[in-house]
């Protein structure tokens, strides 16, 4: 049997590469081995997004990149969360195994909370959600970047408590973080993120990933000094090389007469042709509505089909009948 592995994406912007070398990557990879479940977090979302036509919007964009970008509806279960609103009716049944406590250390809390976002109880029972959405799929691995872990540890954890109470109705995932990769460092030198403004955006314009390759922070080394590697224009380049190519650029990087903007010039170009097909089966999406729309279909049905024989059991096993 293939390992049934999940992870889902907030549609809440325009996907960068520290999401496709965080996870995107890794699913579609996993999609040949192994019984991917990949959906697009709409519900999610709802805690920073407060406008109908930006949702939607972004819900139908953030599915075009994906499929895109190599996820096969064909090979895996790719749907819209709420396509399948059975997750929210197992947050609510989750909820009374996560304690209060569980959720007040939830450091993305915290964060979301000091970069402006409103303390309401949508912000507050993410991780339950987000657990829904794990242990109604019955997951075996979520394979997520670093900043997500701790949620990881919270399903874990709930489920654990409900397991116990109940009998072995769930299946305990297991936590798959990328090491070599687990942050991407953005063109500041911070964790890329949307919320930072420091992304390299992988669907913009050639001009835009332009410019923000030549945003990168570089140092003031002089012509002939060797250059330090632990910077993020050798960071975001490395990410695009093979070991062979990794070793030739620290090469280059500890031989004097390296210029960054040599440097920078040979990563725009890298960047555009890494992504150049999947930006044309990008561009043919958007212009097919039908198509879009019968994938996403294609994936609730499915989705669908497994959310409600763990619904059904779960609401035996407890006494809601
Ligand atoms: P953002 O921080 O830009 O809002 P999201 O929170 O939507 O990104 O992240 C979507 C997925 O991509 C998550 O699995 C997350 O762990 C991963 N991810 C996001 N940013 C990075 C990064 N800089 N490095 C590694 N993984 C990342
Ligand atoms: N919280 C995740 C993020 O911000 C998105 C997400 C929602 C998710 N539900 C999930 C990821 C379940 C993995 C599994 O990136």
């Amino acid at each position: 049997m293939k390992k049934r592995i999940l992870s889902g994406a907030q549609p809440s912007g325009q996907l960068h590469i520290g999401n496709y070398f965080g996870m995107i990557e890794r699913m579609i990879r996993f999609q040949s081995e192994s019984d991917l479940f990949c959906f697009v977090a709409n519900y999610h979302s709802m805690t920073s997004i407060n406008d109908k036509a930006e949702l939607e919007d972004n819900t139908r964009q953030a599915f075009i990149d994906l499929l895109a970008l190599g996820i096969d509806p064909d090979k895996s279960t790719f749907w819209v969360q709420s396509h399948v609103p059975e997750v929210t009716e197992l947050a609510w049944i989750l909820s009374n195994f996560a304690s209060v406590g569980l959720m007040q250390r939830s450091t993305s809390y915290k964060d979301k909370i000091s970069n402006g976002l409103k303390p309401n109880m949508g912000l507050f029972s993410y991780p339950i959600l987000m657990a829904s959405d794990i242990l109604l799929f019955q997951s075996e691995m979520v394979p997520v970047g670093k900043d997500q872990k701790q949620h990881l540890e919270m399903t874990r954890d709930i489920a654990i408590k409900f397991n116990n109470t109940f009998g072995e109705i769930f299946t305990i995932p297991d936590i798959e973080i990328n090491e070599s990769n687990d942050v991407v460092i953005g063109i500041d030198n911070q964790k890329m993120s949307k919320s930072y403004n420091n992304t390299i955006p992988i669907f913009a314009s050639n001009d835009i990933i332009k410019d923000q390759v030549m945003n990168i922070v570089t140092d003031s080394a002089g012509l002939n000094d060797p250059k330090d590697q632990d910077t993020p224009l050798f960071k975001i380049y490395s990410l695009f090389l093979d070991d062979v190519s990794k070793k030739e650029l620290s090469d280059r990087y500890n031989t004097p007469g390296l210029k960054y903007m040599d440097i920078k010039k040979e990563l725009i170009e890298t960047i555009i042709s890494f992504f150049e097909s999947q930006k044309l089966k990008r561009e043919k999406l958007v212009l097919d509505n039908d198509e879009v729309t019968k994938k996403m279909i294609l994936g609730q049905t499915k989705a669908k089909e497994i959310a409600q024989k763990t619904l059904q059991e779960v609401k035996s096993a407890t006494g809601l009948i």
